[in-house]
């Protein structure tokens, strides 16, 4: 199967993305903004969720009204830490989703993620799940906690991110090609040091203050 790769292109989010990514934009600004456009996110990610008919009273006539179909809420994971950001303002929209995190972290010598968090829904199995992280730069954390994800045999899986780099998103597809990725936009390259070019830097420092 092949990737669908989706570059989220409203407006809004192109413009807000377009804040974020400025030197000068606060932690404060730069944490709401990234709310804001999870919340524009969230939408288009659930876009195709199924519905089911229900039989409700309206105060003045019965009618078949529309809900979502899964029984079991879906789960929203957060690679952490940077994940927060777009997780805060999913649950704004989706405030009954069930929450997940798993903490990876680059062992120096071997480069290879290592896992040092992980607690998702007992029920996982009978829920769709959405994995977020904002950036997807090399591409091998979102790999690693996917491959972890799916160990768990959630019904589905969906990736989103903020900015993706070519390489991050080729490295993803060829090693999970039945995982949809979201972004708000495609960036240019990665650098030496793996930061996306242009970017917005490091998202977990700019989103908590730490630089
Ligand atoms: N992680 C970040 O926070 N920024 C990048 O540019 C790449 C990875």
């Amino acid at each position: 199967m092949q990737n669908q790769v989706t570059i989220i292109e409203h407006p809004l989010i192109q413009h807000k993305l377009t804040l974020m990514r400025k030197a000068e934009t606060s932690t404060t600004k730069f944490r709401n903004l990234l709310k804001e456009i999870s919340l524009l996110l969230a939408y288009e990610v659930t876009r195709d969720l199924p519905l089911k008919s229900e039989q409700i009273k309206t105060p003045l006539a019965p009618m078949n009204a529309p809900v979502l179909a899964p029984d079991k809420k879906l789960v929203l994971v957060s690679i952490m830490r940077a994940g927060q950001g777009i997780l805060d303002g999913m649950l704004e929209l989706i405030p009954s989703a069930r929450v997940g995190h798993i903490g990876l972290y680059r062992d120096p010598k071997t480069l290879i993620p290592v896992e040092y968090y992980f607690k998702v829904p007992h029920d996982v199995e009978q829920r769709d799940m959405i994995v977020v992280d904002p950036m997807l730069a090399t591409g091998n954390s979102a790999i690693a906690a996917v491959e972890r994800l799916k160990s768990t045999n959630p019904l589905s899986i969906r990736f989103v991110c903020l900015l993706a780099a070519p390489e991050g998103i080729k490295h993803f597809c060829e090693t999970h090609s039945d995982v949809p990725i979201y972004a708000a936009a495609i960036d240019d390259y990665l650098d030496e040091h793996g930061y996306i070019i242009p970017g917005l830097g490091d998202a977990g420092d700019r989103l908590f203050g730490t630089k």
